[in-house]
């Protein structure tokens, strides 16, 4: 039986309950949302950048040979280099002319290369975009090139069938006068054709160097840049907020590679291209602004994660000096002047310059992206003083519950991934939590680990979890799915909430799920009970070994009574079969079993056996949700 007392009312409902995440994983960005048509626009994606390790090289050079299958952070990859063809520019390719990269000659200071076009007569370039140029009939395109070239003659764009139909094209002349010049093409589609290619000709030999190019669809939602059916796909799943842009992309590899506002805004071309996390490079064209204007059209809250002076804890885990630290406040602290200071500002006048003069909003921001430990403590309360200073009516969001060390704490990111017998058994978790601690945000959750397929299992198992979420919603007030993306053609981590090609889309059963959960929102938390009997657990904790919340670092964690030194642990649940406990570890990038006849053996196998690559010590795992027995 379930009991509903109607006139028992406990308190409202968290306004911003339901929301996104949105990270550039799986492509999420260019060629996805940032429907971008052209791979590799800018000619960097094959340079490595400074700080990365010999899997991420790994996994870049995979990358840039085309590569589309899901990675798995460089395990069991002896043959990758001899599996893949290398090429220096990847996406484009050459027909009776020669392509190289030009890192003497670029369109501007934070472009790393051009691309030299030696054309011979009838010399051909192609584009192969991502799995394909995909046009419809009837539709106009806007292509844009910057070019510097040594004579005059005919530049001519066509849209392109793999087998050399051409479906619309457009002829500008090139006028060299030794800077870069702009052209822009109109081009519009007479065919369907989704694996097409967009083609460069010229009428006579030259040598052409490109500084930058772009090919967009003239029809985007609202006009704002971004891919319609994806944008619908997020407006039904009514958010409240959207947190970006991650993730680990946030931290990055290294200080190289971690993220910073200062490069994602401006002119797309001026824009400094990124390697991130997940293996590619973006160019930023999805950056701050465009972010905002999302949040804007759908009416969700903004929610800024900044780096916060470490990178990824998970891989690396860089923690920067001071100086690069304070840089980064600084970086955040010019963001918010972005999104919210007046035209007069030096920031609010180029959020004006872009074209939106009126400020936007900005309620929640994060620091840093599932760090912890004394080095974030440190850095988190410098942030926190800086940012809270500026701009006192924002909510700040901590990554782990540093109203522990006595810092002010005013959210709490707690992330969950796990099997569907975690989230089943959960749906009382946030019961017990303490009322007058930090309010909660369910910054991601999914069910996954080994190799889960998104079904109707783990859409039900998350829903328990969530009605646990609400029910407690006096103290949990955000949460979000996560990854958000996956573009099937370029997967990384599975499953994510919405798949798309370069024109299809389909919402997985969890999609359905919270879409459901987040249109029938009430006004009112009723008291309710139910008369149930629950299935006896199969998530167990690990005897002895001390459990404290998700998120938090683990400290005095023992074994058998014997202290051990657990500065980072992994996300994981134990499952008996057969007499046999197991230990599998949550998440699908790693995955590592321990077995044993009992808990502790079991799991002293599974963190003596896991290993993050690149790391060799028993200490290092990350987050802990251990539960009790
Ligand atoms: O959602 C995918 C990744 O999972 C996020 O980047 C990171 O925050 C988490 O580990």
């Amino acid at each position: 039986k379930i009991y509903v007392n109607t006139k028992k009312e406990m308190f409202p409902v968290a306004e911003d309950l339901y929301g996104l995440f949105f990270e550039d994983i799986n492509r999420a960005g260019d060629g996805g949302l940032y429907p971008e048509m052209i791979r590799n626009r800018s000619f960097e994606d094959s340079l490595v950048p400074a700080g990365c390790t010999t899997d991420e090289k790994q996994l870049i050079y995979i990358n840039r040979g085309g590569w589309s299958g899901g990675f798995n952070h460089g395990e069991g990859m002896d043959d990758w280099a001899a599996a893949v063809p290398f090429t220096s520019i990847p996406g484009w390719y050459s027909e009776n002319a020669v392509i190289n990269l030009d890192k003497s000659d670029t369109l501007n200071d934070n472009r790393e290369c051009s691309m030299k076009v030696e054309f011979e007569a009838g010399g051909k370039i192609w584009n192969i975009g991502y799995s394909g140029v995909p046009v419809k009939s009837g539709a106009e395109y806007n292509l844009y090139l910057f070019y510097k070239a040594n004579k005059v003659c005919n530049l001519t764009v066509s849209l392109e069938s793999e087998q050399g139909v051409v479906h619309g094209s457009d002829t500008k002349e090139i006028l060299p006068d030794g800077s870069w010049q702009r052209l822009d093409y109109k081009l519009k589609a007479n065919a369907d054709d989704f694996k097409g290619r967009v083609v460069f000709k010229v009428d006579e030999p030259c040598e052409i160097n490109f500084g930058f190019t772009s090919l967009m669809p003239e029809d985007t939602y609202m006009g704002h840049g971004l891919r319609k059916d994806l944008v619908e796909m997020l407006k039904n799943l009514h958010p409240k907020f959207m947190r970006f842009p991650g993730g680990c992309v946030v931290e990055g590899l290294s200080k190289e590679t971690a993220m910073r506002f200062s490069d994602t805004i401006g002119p797309v071309w001026q824009r400094p291209s990124h390697q991130l996390m997940w293996h590619y490079r973006t160019t930023n064209g999805l950056g701050f602004h465009e972010y905002l204007q999302l949040c804007e059209d759908l009416n969700m809250e903004p929610m800024y994660v900044c780096n916060c002076g470490m990178s990824c804890q998970a891989r690396n885990g860089e923690v920067f000096d001071m100086e690069e630290t304070n840089n980064l406040v600084q970086d955040a602290l010019n963001a918010l002047e972005y999104a919210l200071g007046a035209v007069d500002t030096e920031f609010g006048a180029m959020r004006a310059a872009a074209g939106h003069p009126e400020p936007f909003a900005m309620k929640y921001v994060e620091i840093g992206n599932e760090n912890f430990g004394p080095e974030y403590n440190k850095r988190y309360e410098i942030f926190y003083k800086a940012l809270k200073e500026a701009y006192p009516d924002i909510i700040y969001i901590s990554n782990s519950h540093t109203e522990q060390e006595n810092l002010p704490t005013e959210y709490v990111d707690e992330h969950y991934y796990n099997g569907p017998e975690y989230f089943l058994e959960n749906d009382t978790k946030f019961d017990d939590y303490d009322r007058e601690g930090p309010k909660i945000f369910i910054g991601e959750y999914a069910v996954n680990g080994g190799n889960t397929i998104a079904s109707m299992e783990c859409a039900l198992a998350e829903a328990v979890f969530l009605t646990g979420i609400e029910k407690n919603q006096d103290i949990v007030k955000l949460s979000a799915y996560a990854p958000l993306f996956q573009n099937a053609d370029y997967t990384t981590w599975k499953p994510n909430l919405i798949v798309f090609d370069n024109h299809q889309v389909y919402g997985i059963p969890s999609y359905h799920a919270i879409a459901m959960m987040a249109e029938y929102r009430g006004k009112t938390v009723i008291e309710t009970s139910a008369d149930v009997e629950r299935r006896p657990p199969v998530y167990k904790g690990v005897p002895g070994v001390m459990c404290e919340k998700p998120g938090m670092q683990m400290k005095n964690a023992r074994i058998n009574g014997k202290a051990v030194d657990i500065s980072r642990t992994v996300y994981g649940s134990f499952v008996k079969e057969d007499d046999i406990y197991t230990m599998k570890r949550g998440g699908n990038q790693h995955s590592f079993v321990g077995k044993s006849d009992t808990w502790n053996r079991a799991f002293e196998k599974f963190i003596r056996g896991h290993r993050w690559p690149g790391q060799s010590d028993e200490r290092d795992f990350m987050w802990a949700t251990f539960g009790t027995e």
